[in-house]
């Protein structure tokens, strides 16, 4: 039995869907079960951390999102491990690398879980994405509603990474064996700048969109809704960095599945039912 938290985000959901197509037992854990809308095939399960052995029993792997695992990880660690879970493949961030800012609130959240891991009895593989490509669910709203984008630094580059190509390299390390100790550094495979990735999307939807720069001090969270509010400041300063940067490409997903990873172009092309009014 497999173990997923976040099984109703967007990584967690594209690697339920993964194992349940290669029959595997898959325990989905949601906070909400009533408003999951998960797939019949799972046994689905409310997260509560306080009721471990509902969450665990049967289980020998997990799949683990920092926000899950909580400020205080090791309790939940020790409890999969007494339950029998015995690996853990966690979803960090590339935000963890040499010479990075470890006050940063991102780093904070995921470094606090790998240290917990790293401390517990349990077996571990990170995965340390960069920038997702669904941060363009951002401007889903504004694109069902216009032709015009507005965002925060037209140039900030980053390698989007699909989120099944992070599941597909999820599915490998928690079936195959040799992933244990591993940290896996995953990007998409080229750069692209947002004002790039907007008019991609409007290809995908056979539309011409463009992109207007809001300066960050004006950016409220009417732009980022789905960030906390506490995270917003440190996520713009990424941007701001991420401003005619370089970003880190890897070839870890083509190493780990034997497949590339996936364009921002063919992620718009998949994703053209999330912006369309
Ligand atoms: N966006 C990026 O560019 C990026 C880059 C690197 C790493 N990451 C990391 O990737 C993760 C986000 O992945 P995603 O986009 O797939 O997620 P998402 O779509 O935002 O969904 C969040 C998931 O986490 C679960 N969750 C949230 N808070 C929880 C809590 N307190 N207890 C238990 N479960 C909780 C939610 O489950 P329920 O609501 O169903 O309970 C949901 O399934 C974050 O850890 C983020 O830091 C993101």
């Amino acid at each position: 039995m497999i173990v997923l938290t976040g099984a109703t985000g967007n990584v967690g959901r594209a690697l339920l869907e993964r194992l349940l197509a290669a029959d595997r037992p898959v325990r989905a854990l949601t906070r909400d079960p009533q408003r999951a809308g998960l797939p019949a095939g799972a046994e689905v399960v409310r997260f509560r951390p306080d009721d471990p052995a509902a969450l665990f029993t049967g289980a020998t792997k997990l799949f683990l999102y920092a926000q899950a695992a909580g400020p205080q990880p090791a309790d939940l660690l020790r409890a999969a491990h007494e339950a029998g879970v015995r690996h853990v493949v966690l979803l960090s961030s590339a935000i963890i690398a040499e010479g990075a800012d470890e006050t940063h609130p991102i780093h904070v959240m995921h470094a606090t879980v790998e240290r917990a891991i790293q401390d517990s009895a349990l077996e571990w593989t990170f995965l340390r994405p960069g920038a997702f490509a669904t941060n363009a669910l951002q401007w889903a709203p504004q694109i069902r509603a216009g032709d015009t984008v507005r965002g925060v630094f037209v140039g900030a580059r980053s390698a989007p990474i699909h989120e099944d190509d992070i599941a597909a390299v999820a599915e490998r390390a928690l079936l195959d064996t040799g992933h244990e100790g591993a940290v896996l550094r995953l990007s998409g495979p080229q750069a692209t700048s947002n004002a790039e990735q907007v008019a991609a999307i409007g290809r995908a939807l056979g539309r011409d969109l463009s992109f207007v720069e809001v300066p960050p001090e004006q950016a409220g969270p009417e732009l980022f809704p789905h960030v906390p509010p506490h995270m917003l400041q440190g996520l713009l300063d990424s941007f701001r960095a991420a401003v005619d940067a370089t970003p880190e490409i890897t070839d870890t997903v083509e190493k780990i599945t034997g497949s590339p990873a996936r364009a921002f172009a063919r992620w718009a092309e998949d994703h053209t039912a999330d912006f369309r009014a």
